[in-house]
């Protein structure tokens, strides 16, 4: 499949969008500064924090964030379980069915849950982490995806 451009100029703190690669989706959006701040306190909840498995993202996503910029996060939107779609969730704030978990990605499928980097929490059945597709950025606004 061809690379897909996407211009994120209008892409506020807290926004999605969802893009269309090679038949799938995937989700950019902007993190704010308060999701940016949760995201390394929450480690020993994490299946593989540092993104240590590595077909699930290029080495230059191989961090906390699992982003190139912190603030712009880029990820198949297809649960690793076996393929739901999971929901959006940006609310910080703990949610009733894991109190541990201070928002990012729910699979309504089996309940896997994900943070705001795409990072799978520990005991729930999806093995990994998000992928991370190969992308680039071609300007501050512009990104190419694949
Ligand atoms: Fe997502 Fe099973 S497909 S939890």
């Amino acid at each position: 499949g061809a690379p897909v451009r996407v211009d994120i100029s209008k892409l506020a703190p807290g926004q999605l969008m969802i893009e269309s690669w090679r038949g799938l989706p995937v989700w950019v959006y902007r993190r704010s500064p308060e999701m940016l701040s949760a995201l390394p306190t929450l480690a020993s909840h994490l299946r593989d924090p540092a993104s240590e498995n590595t077909s699930q993202q290029p080495a230059y996503a191989a961090n906390e964030f699992r982003a190139q910029r912190p603030e712009i996060g880029i990820y198949v939107g297809i649960c690793t379980h076996l393929g739901c779609s999971p929901t959006f969730v940006p609310e910080l704030t703990p949610q009733p069915f894991d109190p541990e978990w201070k928002g990012g990605f729910f699979c309504p499928c089996h309940k896997s849950r994900f943070d705001l980097a795409g990072r799978v929490y520990s005991g729930v059945p999806a093995p990994t982490n998000l992928q991370v597709p190969p992308h680039r950025f071609l300007s501050d606004t512009l990104i190419e995806i694949g």
